[in-house]
């Protein structure tokens, strides 16, 4: 059984997705053992303890340089023994010290179809209102290790989801969390835990 840590920041959604498919056995050979928060009060928190799940804050604004930061985190990983670290709405960004530690085991969900509106400050709303703006008539979700390009590593799983007329930012986040991202990240993590994602280069091949 593979032990999961899951990095938050914010509301908790991708998270909640994560313990409800957990809950149904729909991650197979792996469970969540702690919950980090990059702030306090982030009701991603609230979620965990409502699930019984460990949290631990390790807040991005208490530390002046971002290598003391990496090494707190790294610190709360390697407590929890943790075999794979999912980034879920996630907002900081992980240095060195922690990718190289864990390289292609830790995982993040992006609410486009990278390699579409991502990268440096495409995160959260910000992402749909490009989408939006450029007019494209499909956006979607991607899964994907996560390495020292923002939004650069291996795309594990995507799903596509249609831009409606009249479509606002948070009209299409909401579409996209629930018709996408809920999905394809807790799908992910299962096939993690199951062996069955085998990266070559940047890409994987993922076992049906
Ligand atoms: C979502 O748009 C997700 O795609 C992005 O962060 C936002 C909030 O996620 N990664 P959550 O509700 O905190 O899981």
């Amino acid at each position: 059984m593979l032990k999961i840590a899951v990095l938050v920041s914010g509301g908790g959604t991708n998270l909640q997705a994560l313990i409800d498919a957990e809950k149904a056995g729909k991650i197979k050979n792996g469970t969540i053992v702690k919950v980090i928060a990059s702030k306090d009060g982030a009701y991603a928190l609230t979620r965990a303890e409502n699930a019984g799940i460990e949290t631990a804050v390790v807040a991005r604004k208490s530390f002046e340089n971002p290598d003391d930061y990496d090494k707190a985190l790294l610190s709360e990983l390697k407590k929890c023994g943790a075999d794979l670290v999912v980034l879920a709405g996630f907002l900081s960004i992980l240095g060195e010290t922690v990718i190289s530690e864990y390289e292609n085991k830790i995982i993040n969900i992006h609410p486009s179809l990278i390699p579409s509106f991502c990268g440096n400050g495409c995160y959260g709303l910000k992402v749909h209102e490009m989408a939006l703006e450029k007019g494209v008539k499909v956006t979607g979700a991607t899964v994907h290790f996560v390495n020292l390009i923002p939004d650069g590593g291996a795309i594990i799983l995507q799903k596509a989801v249609e831009i409606k007329n009249g479509d606002t930012p948070e009209v299409l986040q909401r579409r996209v969390m629930e018709n996408a991202e809920w999905e394809i990240l807790p799908k992910a993590v299962s096939l993690f835990c199951e062996g069955k994602i085998k990266v070559t280069g940047n890409t994987t091949v993922v076992e049906d």
